[in-house]
């Protein structure tokens, strides 16, 4: 061991019980998302680092992609897939070994891309291995030390035990997050299983009059219909989720989606009685159609369904301001019950279905859900403005396809 001066020494010994302050607070998270962010911050600070990132394996592709840095926004690490061969990330995940790269301008296996892609400069680096049960399952990096300094072993050991620590919570975070959507996935897949079973005891039954029989299979066949779209908004969900959904991002025509969308849930609101008004003119939008037309899809039928007889429907767009960025922006506004402020809140949570609402109508509380993740996977945002007893209008903004060229008017 080598000798230490007091100032060193007395320096490692507050930057060990900060370490063992925040190991404490990670093993108290659940919440994957929060806990990445005090990982990062945590591997910052203990490092002396200007930043630091989070990668992690793909449990099914089984790729490397940058999860969380403190240097990037969120939009910019998702689709950052880090190569295993030619980066020192991949490197360390691959050999479950520490590496330090003391001056990235002379080390051929730097991968350049993350740099160039940010307009950063990566000086120096400290990778190690997330380690969980001997399993690595991603890597840990600071970048930067400060103040011209080199990473020493200290900054090694440092970083090495707060990955130890963040593999198992990581590990423990995502146990958590399946276990709870499974349960409730299992639970909504009971409810039309039950009736199947139900439906078909009763079919076997030799005293059963004939009208009964067709009755039942109606409600059989409607009964299929829900489990078919709660396996495939869970599948949508899951990919999402995994951040395996990729978007066919092409320009396209808006307005005449929008009529589309209308044809379609047209015999639904005639049911009710419920007329559309429709308010948009043609505007060329940057976005996935399938998906966009799923969203919107969504919306209708949710104003639809949770509007009263004989109300009315409006769809409208407008061209708007968002950070500097000219967008569409679509509303879709009902005459509906409303939606209590409690409610709100909760409105874009898996499974969520309003108790007033869930009694009348079927639905999976999913739909919103999936809308939140397709509309902000185009660097758009959704929101909601609800009167109870009035109505409900959805807003949601799109990247137009040629934003420079559009005037900054109402459409
Ligand atoms: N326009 C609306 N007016 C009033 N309540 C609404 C409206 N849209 C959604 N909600 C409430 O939000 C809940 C969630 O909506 P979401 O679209 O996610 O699920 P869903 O319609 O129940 O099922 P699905 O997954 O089939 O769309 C609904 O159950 C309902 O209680
Ligand atoms: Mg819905």
């Amino acid at each position: 061991m080598s000798v230490s001066s007091p100032d060193v020494v007395q320096k490692l010994l507050v930057r060990y019980e900060r370490l063992i302050e925040i190991s404490q607070q990670l093993n108290s998270t659940l919440d994957l998302t929060s806990l990445l962010k005090q990982i990062v911050s945590a591997a910052t600070e203990l490092t002396d680092s200007e930043a630091s990132s989070i990668l992690l394996l793909d449990d099914i592709s089984g790729e490397l992609r940058f999860e969380l840095a403190s240097n990037m926004a969120p939009s910019e690490t998702d689709n950052i897939i880090v190569p295993l061969e030619g980066s020192i990330a991949g490197w360390v995940v691959t050999h479950g070994e520490a590496r330090v790269i003391q001056d990235t301008s002379r080390e051929p296996s730097f991968f350049k891309t993350v740099d160039e892609q940010l307009e950063f400069r990566t000086r120096n680096l400290l990778a190690v291995p997330l380690k969980a049960r001997s399993k690595v399952v991603g890597a840990l990096e600071a970048v930067n030390k400060v103040a011209g300094e080199r990473f020493n072993s200290d900054d090694i050991k440092t970083l090495t035990i707060l990955a130890g620590q963040a593999a198992i919570a990581i590990e423990n975070a995502k146990l958590f997050q399946q276990s709870d959507f499974m349960s409730e996935m299992v639970h909504e897949l009971r409810t039309p299983l039950l009736a199947l079973k139900t439906s078909t005891t009763l079919l076997l039954r030799s005293d059963l009059p004939g009208h009964r029989s067709s009755e039942i299979i109606t409600t059989m066949q409607g009964e299929t219909e829900r489990l078919i779209q709660l396996t495939n908004e869970y599948l949508d969900l899951a990919r999402f989720e995994s951040g395996r959904a990729k978007l066919d991002i092409r320009p396209f025509e808006l307005s005449r989606l929008l009529h589309e969308c209308i044809e379609i849930v047209q015999p639904q609101a005639a049911e009710h009685d419920i007329t559309f008004l429709k308010d948009a003119r043609e505007v060329e939008v940057a976005g996935d159609r399938g998906k966009i037309k799923q969203v919107i899809l969504n919306l209708l039928t949710n104003a639809i369904k949770y509007n009263r007889d004989n109300g009315q429907v409006a769809l409208r767009t407008e061209l708007v301001d968002e950070s500097d960025l000219q967008m569409v922006e679509i509303a879709v506004e009902d005459t509906g019950y409303g939606i209590s402020k409690e409610n709100q809140r909760s409105m874009f949570q898996k499974f969520f279905r309003g108790s007033d609402t869930a009694n009348f109508t079927t639905g999976t509380g999913l739909g919103l859900v999936i809308a939140k993740h397709i509309i902000e996977g185009h660097g758009g945002l959704i929101w909601l403005d609800s009167e109870v007893g009035l109505g409900t209008t959805f807003f949601l903004t799109l990247p137009l396809a040629n934003p420079e060229i559009r005037p900054l008017t109402a459409l």
